[in-house]
């Protein structure tokens, strides 16, 4: 989406992150965006305010006096003039004071007096990130209003691996774009998402799973979301960090629970969406105590699980839309298209196994997407934000949408 006459304030706080930036500086001005930056001086530890003033075609503004004059920048005014505020990178630090109202430097001065809405991009290292106290600044500025861009996890500079990492320019820049379409177009709607994978137990202490983090899931539940629809989700365990609040959750565990409430809802709604990575056989037996291993060679017996997505395109309504997953790894668009019709689905979101930086727990996707009216959409790779925002763009196309 063209950016051209969004207004940005881009916060930029000290943190190692700080050097992204520069990169997400140019990419909201190469999208049309006027782009004022904020620095905290401990940024320019990071990066200097040249890079960013020469970027951002602006000079960086971080003190309250602009001179010795007595001129000063006025921390109203840019709280009024920009149509969104975005601080990338957010450091531990300056989250504590927006969270407490602590106004000791232009940055926290004009984040006060903002009227526009705010979007932060924490980044910090992963035991920081952690930390209840952070967590619990990150809840309040969600209670706020505010949308939290949640840390990707990676490799961070301390060297250690783990949830910390400032979320990549590329995906923000997808945030920002979404913000500003802003449109309404599922108003009404209400739509049901699966998401996560679903957890079977084997005896008390020990389960069949799969790696499944509810990314994708979440990401098609923000932008419906976003995009004005009343959405239910039934996750089964993902350890992401969701706001739950914009949604009607329901956590569960096993497949049989899933479909139990998925079933109950299936009625209700215009739209279903199944990226849940149901387990597709579960233990014939949970062993009510825990499985000794005495033995060097033990076999489990498995019995099959409900099809949900199955299950619930056999009760479909003609003006339901129901888009199924599938995760391949051999005759990819061959065993998509099988099951588009075995399902009775009206759009399959094909992603490979074997496509690096796409499929189970990454940040980004590859999909194609092949629709009972013949349809067949490929996407590059990109961020799940930007798969969902294609996927219900193509969901708007489907014939039976009203
Ligand atoms: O959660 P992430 O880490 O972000 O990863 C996303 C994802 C890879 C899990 C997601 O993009 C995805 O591909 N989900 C579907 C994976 C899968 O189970 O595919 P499948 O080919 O086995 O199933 C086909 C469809 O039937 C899916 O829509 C699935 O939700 C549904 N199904 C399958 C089995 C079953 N018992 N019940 C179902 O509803």
């Amino acid at each position: 989406m063209n950016l051209t006459g969004k207004k940005i304030l881009l916060g930029v706080t000290g943190s190692i992150a700080a050097y992204k930036a520069a990169h997400l500086t140019r990419l909201l001005i190469k999208s049309g965006a006027e782009v004022q930056i904020i620095m905290s001086t401990s940024a320019f530890d990071f990066i200097t305010p040249l890079t960013l003033a020469t970027l951002s075609k602006r000079p960086v503004l971080s003190q309250f006096k602009k001179d010795e004059t007595g001129e000063w920048n006025n921390h109203v005014e840019l709280g009024l003039w920009a149509d969104l505020f975005l601080v990338a990178p957010l450091s531990a630090n300056t989250l504590a004071k927006f969270a407490l109202g602590i106004c000791d430097n232009l940055l926290a001065a004009v984040y006060l007096s903002a009227r526009c809405p705010v979007m932060v991009a924490p980044a910090m290292d992963l035991d920081m990130y952690q930390h209840p106290a952070v967590q619990s600044n990150l809840n309040l500025l969600e209670g706020f209003g505010h949308e939290v861009l949640h840390a990707e996890s990676g490799e961070l500079a301390s060297g250690l691996s783990g949830q910390g990492r400032m979320m990549e320019p590329e995906h923000i820049l997808g945030y920002v774009q979404s913000f500003f379409k802003g449109n309404d177009d599922f108003k009404g709607k209400k739509v049901l998402i699966t998401m996560g994978p679903t957890v079977e137990a084997l005896d008390p202490v020990r389960f069949i799973s799969n790696h499944s983090s509810g990314k994708m899931g979440m990401a098609i539940a923000e932008e419906f979301s976003k995009r004005g629809a009343e959405v239910f989700v039934v996750s089964g365990p993902i350890a992401l960090k969701v706001s739950k609040e914009k949604f009607h959750w329901n956590s569960v565990t096993s497949a049989d629970e899933m479909y139990g409430l998925a079933a109950v809802l299936h009625p209700k709604v215009d739209i279903c969406i199944f990226t849940a990575a149901v387990a597709d056989y579960a233990p014939a037996q949970i062993a009510p105590e825990k499985i000794k291993k005495d033995s060097a060679l033990i076999s489990i017996s498995l019995r099959k699980n409900v099809d949900i997505a199955l299950e619930l395109g056999k009760m479909k309504r003609v003006n339901q839309i129901h888009v199924g997953f599938a995760l391949e790894t051999e005759n990819e668009a061959a065993n998509a298209k099988a099951k588009l019709r075995k399902k009775n689905f009206d759009l399959i979101v094909l992603n490979s196994a074997k496509v690096e930086g796409a499929g189970f727990k990454v940040d980004t996707n590859q999909v194609e997407l092949f629709g009972a009216d013949g349809r067949s959409v490929h996407s590059e790779l990109a961020s799940k934000t930007t798969i969902a925002a294609l996927i219900l763009d193509q969901i708007k196309t489907i014939p039976v949408w009203v």
